[in-house]
């Protein structure tokens, strides 16, 4: 295992570091976005006059003089909303203008002139008050339809596994919208010239970036050039090519300047996407030992009126734990809300919140132990496959933990600090392993270096800096010898920061990028006037060998007389995928201090102990790991993005909009059990991006729990709750 800080780490600290926004153009326009003051209806007339004659003002687009974009369409993503094509307004803070100035500020001044006139209709927000409308979710990402029922030989129906089970538990949970609150809001910088469009903009991936803005604009995707630099955070909520970007690359190809735009805190919450909120319904019946007879998940979510996305809580169920009768649906309810999209394990993260929480509230009724319940019934495979697990380790995850948390000092009413009711709780954590079809290229230099190229992004994952030690490895080289490379659309495609994909993905790229570019090298060191004319030669640390001889590839390169020789190597998900399930899992340990008289729960410990298949860079995978139980914390105590009923955000910014601070987070323990897992890609990387979020928000339920008694159903859990 290695550890090493990232390389671009000094650049980043030092403030060197580009971002989207801060690249600046001379000649550069700016614009600012302008949003809906209603929710659902349609805009009937718009004065842009006065906005229009504002100092410094260059034009001002609407619905009814629209900057043409259209619909772009990816296979993961589906279709891209983009902004000003049609009337109908369908959330509060939807883009429905764009202002272009010379200074933002002009822009930002003249957007307020602009005069919106809407025929206002009734808007509908609560998902609670509107499950009437729901509607089946079509098949998730996976392929598996959202309703899905298994049943034992003998068993006519999930109620009657239920009804015939010794113990059961029954409870409804909800969690509410949530917000990615990426540090970086979204923005772009567009120029065209000769070579096309140039645009700069922070996003998940390069590549995507082009492909979208290729067909928004209608032009061939070898004349869009996206860079994408330093990223603020994506978290999913970049996934998507962003508002500024397409009305930025419209704009600057209508005026002929280059043009900046970029959203402001406030506008990120609502013309970017959330992801949405959760109403789920679970029932465990299991017989006296513990052993699950049947698990039945309902899960409503709510979407914008596109449904844009479904976020597939019931799935958490199909995978988890091993039950003979098995039932799970999954329906949508499209309200007059932001756009929703993917966010930091979607589906997963909410999923477990539920099913997790009902997990300990079985142990309870079964009163057993929580981590001796999750043992006796673990999943050997998703329900209703019958491809088994690659590689799980779990039950080594919950031993070590056990040890490590002190979970024998856990009692099942909880321990007593003067004032302080403390509590323990603990959560499984799953995320499949999944990675997308990716092409790396590899460029052997003269002078004894290497260039590793993916047209991905880093928004602050550390791929760039496994880019360098994957890259050092295929090669047999050091690490100071590689220059890995990312973030333009002029490099091969793959490599998208999404679904916990990027390690395996680039990494496997890597390997095949690797075995052709050495054997090119190999056949020319053989080849007729060549340092190894006619012998065998061989590659081993960083050397070609032949006839007793060696020479390093430079060495090699610098006699041929070339400067450099490249080779593109591809991988993506195959066979494999016929043979076993991939999945990493981890183990979650929290203990919880809540005060007896003023309800103020403070996490005091977290630990983690992951099963992720091989750990790449120690240190990078810590982090992530770490970032991700703190959103656990975040989304189990602070977070929640409330909906009033005229479709307002009432906390739609970072005073409301509540994330925990320093204050809040103690010292977070992560721990890997390393079984690399070659059956799912050569590298043996599993994801870890998303995983650390998964089981955290149970983990401190469950802990409030087990310090007061008090279950709640529901995040965030606020005072209120505990009073
Ligand atoms: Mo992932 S939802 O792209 O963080």
């Amino acid at each position: 295992m290695t550890t090493t800080t990232r390389i671009d780490a000094p650049l980043k600290v030092t403030g060197r570091a580009r971002y989207g926004s801060d690249h600046n153009l001379p000649g550069m326009l700016h614009g600012y976005v302008v949003t809906s003051t209603i929710a659902n209806g349609e805009i009937v007339a718009m004065d842009v006059a006065a906005a229009q004659a504002a100092p410094g003002v260059v034009a001002v687009w609407s619905p009814f003089d629209p900057l043409t974009l259209r619909t772009p369409s990816t296979p993961i993503l589906g279709d891209t909303w983009v902004p000003l094509q049609d009337r109908s307004v369908t959330h509060h803070g939807q883009p429905v203008a764009f202002v272009v100035a010379e200074t933002y500020e002009q822009a930002r001044d003249a957007s307020a002139l602009v005069e919106v006139t809407y025929d206002e209709r009734p808007a509908r927000t609560s998902l609670a008050d509107n499950l009437d409308l729901a509607e089946e979710a079509p098949p998730g990402l996976d392929g598996e339809p959202s309703t899905q029922v298994v049943l034992a030989d003998g068993v006519e129906s999930i109620d009657d596994a239920l009804a015939g089970s010794p113990v059961v538990v029954e409870g409804r949970y909800s969690t509410p919208t949530q917000n990615h609150a990426a540090m970086e809001p979204h923005s772009a910088v567009a120029h065209w010239d000769a070579d096309g469009l140039t645009v700069y903009s922070g996003n998940q991936g390069a590549f995507v970036q082009q492909a979208d803005l290729a067909a928004a604009l209608d032009v061939d995707p070898s004349a869009v050039h996206t860079v994408n630099p330093f990223v603020g955070g994506a978290f999913g909520g970049k996934g998507r090519t962003s508002v500024p970007a397409f009305l930025a690359a419209a704009a600057s190809r209508a005026l002929g300047r280059p043009v900046k735009a970029a959203l402001s805190r406030e506008q990120v919450f609502t013309a970017t996407a959330n992801r949405p909120e959760t109403l789920q319904e679970i029932t465990l019946g299991a017989d006296r030992d513990g052993t699950l007879i049947g698990v039945r998940h309902d899960s409503w979510c709510s979407a914008d009126t596109d449904r844009s996305f479904v976020e597939p809580t019931s799935a958490a169920s199909r995978v988890a734990y091993r039950t003979p009768n098995l039932a799970v649906s999954q329906k949508v309810v499209p309200l007059h809300i932001p756009r929703t999209t993917f966010m930091r394990a979607p589906g997963e993260a909410p999923g477990s919140f539920a099913l997790e929480s009902a997990m300990d509230e079985l142990a309870v009724a079964l009163d057993m132990d929580p981590i001796e319940l999750r043992l006796r019934n673990g999943s050997l495979g998703p329900a209703g496959s019958d491809l088994q697990w690659s590689s799980k380790y779990l039950d080594d995850c919950y031993r070590i933990g056990a040890e490590r948390f002190g979970w024998s000092r856990r009692t099942p009413t909880g321990t007593r600090d003067g004032d302080w009711l403390v509590g323990m709780g603990t959560a499984t954590a799953v995320f499949p392993a999944l990675r997308f079809p990716t092409t790396t290229e590899i460029t052997l230099r003269a002078d004894d270096t290497a260039l590793v190229s993916v047209g991905g992004s880093d928004p602050g994952t550390g791929l760039l800096t496994v880019m360098a030690l994957l890259g050092a490895e295929a090669l047999d080289v050091g690490t100071e010898r590689i220059t890995p490379r990312l973030g333009l659309s002029a490099y091969p495609p793959g490599g998208m920061s999404g679904g916990s994909t990027a390690t395996a993905s680039v990494g496997s790229a890597i390997v095949a990028a690797a075995s052709a570019v050495l054997e090119e090298l190999q056949s020319l060191a053989s080849a007729p006037g060549a340092p190894f004319a006619g012998q065998d030669v061989t590659y081993a640390d960083g050397r070609v060998l032949g006839g007793g001889r060696s020479m390093t590839f430079g060495e090699l390169l610098s006699a041929l007389g070339r400067d450099a020789i490249s080779a593109v190597g591809s991988s993506g998900p195959g066979e494999e995928l016929t043979k076993h399930s991939f999945s990493s899992f981890g183990a979650q340990f929290c203990e919880v201090r809540v005060h007896r008289w003023t309800g103020e729960a403070r996490v005091s410990r977290m630990l983690g102990v992951f099963d992720a298949g091989r750990i790449v860079n120690d240190q990078a995978a810590r982090s992530q790991l770490r970032g991700g139980m703190i959103w656990g914390v975040s989304a189990a105590l602070h977070e929640g993005l409330e909906i009033e009923g005229d479709g307002r955000l009432a906390n739609g910014d970072l005073a409301g909009y509540l994330l925990p601070v320093n204050a809040d987070i103690p010292e977070v323990d992560v721990h890997f059990v390393q079984h690399p897992d070659t059956l799912h890609n050569p590298v043996g990387a599993r994801g870890i991006g998303e995983i650390g979020v998964v089981g955290m928000a149970a983990a401190v339920a469950n802990a409030v729990y087990n310090a007061t008694g008090v279950r709640v159903r529901h995040t965030p859990i606020t005072i209120e709750d505990l009073l």
